[in-house]
């Protein structure tokens, strides 16, 4: 990237990538000269796919997409530790999120407010499109594993790997209702 350019990371689970999320993504690269998706692994949550198959599905979805915006998308593991710190060894000008509501507002506040107070990082909020508002990872996998059809808020191959992977037992977590997948 030339010394001028601005890039920004985008991070997030993606257990796995929806619509929503490659929305923001792409339109977080409107606003950026480069966009550097972070896989994220969250403590609090279990995932239905490893952080290699989520990043394998993020770098699939923007293949899939056809939009030349994903040309300028980097997918990468964010490693262990603060975010602020991948923020700041990458040279990202800010974290950008998407917004579907107040829920997640109150959810993304307190940690935009806590990356600005550890390292000055700040953090662009995109409204998220109304298509998508009720889209999220944890309830397209709930509505999935019930049987329910989920092809119009997936990217292609990410739906095939979504049924693929809850087609087969021994790839889900020994107890589905342990998990705590907030999004
Ligand atoms: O998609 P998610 O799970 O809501 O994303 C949350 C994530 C991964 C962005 C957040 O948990 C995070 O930044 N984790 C890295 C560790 C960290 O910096 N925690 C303090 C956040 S203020």
């Amino acid at each position: 990237m030339p010394p001028t350019a601005r890039c920004c990371v985008c991070p997030g689970s993606f257990d796995p990538v929806t619509l929503g999320h490659l929305d923001v993504v792409l339109r977080a690269a409107d606003l950026f000269d480069e966009v550097r998706v972070g896989v994220a692994t969250n403590p609090a949550k279990t995932t239905l796919f490893t952080a290699a198959e989520r990043l394998g599905l993020v770098r699939a979805a923007l293949d899939a997409a056809g939009d030349e915006r994903a040309g300028r998308v980097v997918v990468e593991e964010v490693p262990h530790g603060l975010l602020v710190d991948h923020v700041r060894a990458v040279g990202a000008a800010a974290v950008v999120k998407g917004l579907r509501g107040g829920t997640d507002y109150a959810y993304e506040l307190p940690m935009a407010l806590m990356n600005r107070h550890l390292a000055g990082v700040e953090t662009v909020f995109l409204v998220g499109d109304p298509r998508f508002e009720h889209v999220s990872s944890s309830l397209v996998k709930e509505v999935a594993r019930h049987g329910g059809d989920v092809a119009g808020l997936l990217p292609p191959p990410v739906h095939a790997a979504l049924l693929q992977r809850l087609a087969a037992p021994s790839a889900l977590p020994s107890d589905p209702s342990s998990t705590n997948e907030g999004r």
